[in-house]
C-alpha cells in the first residue's frame, strides 16, 4: 500500500482539534446520562476510534458493545441503502439507554436502519453520537443528538476512517486526492 503522503490532499482536522472536541462531547454525554443506564454501542469498524477516545472522556459508568452492518464493499464509494448486520450485539438492550458511536453519517441509509433494527429490541431510549456528519449528503433523515463535525462534501479517511480497508489508524481527518489515489506508484 502506498504511504498515505502520496494523495493527502489536505488535513482536515489535525489531532489537537478532535481531541479538543471529543473532550466536550464526552462532558456533554457525562452530564445527560448521569442516572441512565449507558450503553455505547459502536458501529464497526470505522467507529472504533472514536468509541476509545470518546469513553476515556465519560465520567459516568457505562458498558460498551459492538456490531458491525454491512454498507459498501472495497472499491464501492456509495451506500448501497441495503443494509444487514454482519455482526451483532452480544448483550441485551432492552431496558437500556443506547447511544450508538459513528464515525460519520453520510446518504443515513446505514444508521436510519440501524436504528429500525434496534428500536424493535426496545431499548429504554437510543441516540446517536456521530464524529463527523456530511450533512449535505443526506437522503434519509438521521435523529442526531450528538455531533462532532459538520464537514464538506469530500472523502475522508484517517481517525477510524478507511480507504479500501488501510489508513484507519491516522490520528486526523484528511481528504484524499483520489485521482493520486488511484495513480500507479
Ligand atoms: P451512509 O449509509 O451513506 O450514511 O454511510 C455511512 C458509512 O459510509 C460510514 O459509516 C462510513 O463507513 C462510510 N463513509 C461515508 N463517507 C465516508 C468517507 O468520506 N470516508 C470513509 N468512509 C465513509
Ligand atoms: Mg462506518
Amino acid at each position: 500500500m502506498k504511504d498515505y503522503r502520496s494523495f493527502l490532499k489536505e488535513i482536515l482536522i489535525p489531532e489537537d482539534v478532535l481531541q479538543k472536541r471529543i473532550a466536550e462531547l464526552g462532558a456533554e454525554i457525562s452530564r445527560d446520562y448521569a442516572d441512565k443506564n449507558l450503553m455505547l454501542v459502536c458501529i464497526l469498524r470505522g467507529g472504533v476510534m472514536f468509541l476509545t477516545d470518546l469513553m476515556r472522556k465519560i465520567s459516568v459508568p457505562h458498558a460498551i458493545e459492538f456490531m458491525a452492518v454491512s454498507s459498501y464493499g472495497v472499491g464501492n464509494r456509495e451506500s448501497s441503502g441495503a443494509t444487514r448486520i454482519t455482526l451483532d450485539l452480544i448483550t441485551e438492550i432492552y431496558d437500556k439507554d443506547v447511544l450508538l458511536v459513528e464515525d460519520i453519517i453520510d446518504s443515513g441509509h446505514t444508521l436510519a436502519s440501524v436504528i429500525e433494527m434496534l428500536n424493535t429490541r426496545k431499548p429504554r431510549s437510543l441516540y446517536v453520537c456521530t464524529l463527523l456528519d456530511k450533512v449535505e449528503r443526506r437522503e434519509v433523515a438521521v435523529p442526531i443528538r450528538y455531533s462532532g463535525f459538520v464537514i464538506p462534501n469530500k472523502f475522508v479517511f484517517g481517525y477510524g476512517l478507511d480507504i479500501d480497508d488501510f489508513y484507519r489508524n491516522l490520528p486526523f481527518i484528511a481528504v484524499v486526492d483520489l485521482e493520486k489515489y488511484k495513480a500507479d506508484p
